[in-house]
């Protein structure tokens, strides 16, 4: 098998939907996360600009473990208050942060990180299962069509 990125092109949704294609094909009813885990780091990390960052954390019943990304090593385990990565997993609620410098407890495990967006991600019967966590070496890198986009993106590592 052979995977060439292809340009992304128009507005951030038409974008998103195009990398939402190829990420469909790319995982073709995988359902190994780590496989697809993986696969998505790779797939967004190579497609979006900017992009220092890219990778999911597992819930691992009481923290979160770092699991398949691109970009420097990483924490390895980071506890539900701690981080953007905790706050996400814990409230349940994806986290848009424009400047990750004014984020109390903020975790830098890579000091160009200056915005990032963290989306919950749930199993198949809604638990929490983890995060996924895309920085930026922009400042305010990220809009509402990133947030929509890497939500879809985040809920495909089930196949
Ligand atoms: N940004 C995260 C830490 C993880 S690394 O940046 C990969 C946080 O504060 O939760």
């Amino acid at each position: 098998m052979s995977f060439s990125a292809l340009e992304l092109t128009g507005s951030k949704p038409e974008q998103y939907a195009q990398l939402l294609q190829q990420a469909r094909a790319l995982l073709h009813g995988e359902r190994d996360r780590i496989a697809n885990a993986a696969n998505l780091s790779a797939l967004v990390y190579n497609a979006l600009p900017d992009l220092n960052w890219v990778g999911f954390y597992f819930f691992d019943g009481s923290e979160l473990v770092v699991g398949p990304f691109q970009g420097l090593p990483a924490c390895v385990r980071i506890p539900l208050d701690k981080g953007v990565c905790g706050t996400a997993a814990r409230t349940r609620q994806t986290q848009r942060i424009e400047d990750v410098h004014a984020f109390p407890g903020h975790i830098a495990c890579d000091s160009r990180s200056e915005s990032e967006v963290v989306v919950p991600v749930r199993d198949a019967s809604g638990a929490i299962a983890g995060v996924l966590d895309v920085d930026s070496e922009k400042p305010d890198a990220f809009s509402q069509a990133d947030v929509d986009g890497l939500t879809k993106i985040g809920a495909m590592i089930y196949g």
